[in-house]
C-alpha cells in the first residue's frame, strides 16, 4: 500500500513535471518505483493504424523526447537526432516513400500511392535518426545501442504518460531517396519511425515472449 501510494505520488510528479527539465530535482536518483516494473512487464505497442487522436501535445512530446535522451551513452556523444512530424508534415514523408518506391523499386504508381497513408497513422511521428560521431574509442556499434535505448525509453515514457506508441521501420527507412528527402547525412540511419497517439478502447493482447531458459545461461560458459 505504501509502495502504491508512493508510486502514485511519483506518477503525479512525472505528470506535473515541466517539459523543460531533464530530471526531477526533488526526487532522489534511483528511488525504487515498483510501478515502473509493472509498466515494463505490461507495456505493449499499439498498432499505429489503431491509434486514436489527438495524441501527445507539444509539452508531453517534449517530456517523451527528454526521457528518450536520458539513456546510457558512452562518451556522452548523443549519437541521435529526432525529427518530429505533425499534421501535414507527416504526409510529406508518405509522399517521399511513394516517390522512392516508384524510383527505386519500379513499383506501380497505384500501389505506391497506398504507402502514402503509412506516415499519417497515429497522431505524431518521430523519426529517430542514428547520427554517429567519430570517436577513437567508441565504435558506431555502441552508439547504435544507445540510439536503440533512446527509442525504447520514448516508448516507455509515452506509455507511462498514458499514450500509445509503436516503433516501426519498414522499406522506407532503408531507402536512399527517403533518407535524402529527410536531409540525412551519409552516415546517418533511420533507427525507427516512432508513432504516437492515443490508445483505442480495445486492449491489446499479450504476444508470445521469449522463454528465459532459451536465452539465458548462468555461470561461465565452457569447462
Ligand atoms: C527497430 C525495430 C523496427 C521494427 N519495425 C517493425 C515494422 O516495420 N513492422 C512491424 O510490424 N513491427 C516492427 N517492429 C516491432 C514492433 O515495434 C513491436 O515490437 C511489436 O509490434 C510488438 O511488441 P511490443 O508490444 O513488445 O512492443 C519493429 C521493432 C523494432 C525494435
Amino acid at each position: 500500500m505504501i509502495a502504491l501510494y508512493y508510486s502514485l505520488s511519483q506518477f503525479d510528479k512525472i505528470v506535473d513535471l515541466s517539459s523543460k527539465v531533464n530530471h526531477m530535482p526533488d526526487v532522489p536518483f534511483n528511488t525504487p518505483n515498483p510501478a515502473t516494473f509493472d509498466l515494463l512487464m505490461n507495456r505493449r505497442s499499439v498498432k499505429a493504424k489503431d491509434m486514436e487522436g489527438p495524441g501527445p501535445d507539444r509539452a508531453t512530446l517534449e517530456k517523451i523526447l527528454r526521457a528518450g535522451m536520458r539513456v546510457p551513452d558512452h562518451g556522452k556523444l548523443a549519437p541521435w537526432r529526432f525529427v518530429v512530424l505533425e499534421g501535414e508534415d507527416r504526409g510529406k514523408l508518405g509522399d517521399a516513400i511513394c516517390d522512392a518506391l516508384i524510383k527505386e523499386q519500379e513499383t506501380s504508381e497505384k500501389i505506391a500511392e497506398k504507402m502514402k497513408g503509412y506516415s499519417t497513422q497515429g497522431s505524431v511521428l518521430v523519426v529517430a535518426i542514428f547520427s554517429p560521431r567519430e570517436h577513437p574509442a567508441i565504435p558506431h556499434w555502441e552508439q547504435q545501442l544507445s540510439t536503440g535505448a533512446a527509442c525504447q525509453n520514448m516508448l516507455i515514457a509515452a506509455t507511462a504518460l498514458g499514450h500509445a506508441a509503436q516503433w516501426l521501420t519498414g522499406w522506407g527507412s532503408y531507402s536512399p531517396s527517403v533518407r535524402a528527402a529527410l536531409q540525412m547525412a551519409e552516415a546517418e540511419r533511420i533507427a525507427g519511425f516512432l508513432f504516437f497517439g492515443d490508445k483505442p478502447e480495445k486492449q491489446p493482447t499479450e504476444r508470445p515472449r521469449p522463454e528465459l531458459e532459451n536465452h539465458v545461461t548462468w555461470g561461465w560458459p565452457g569447462l
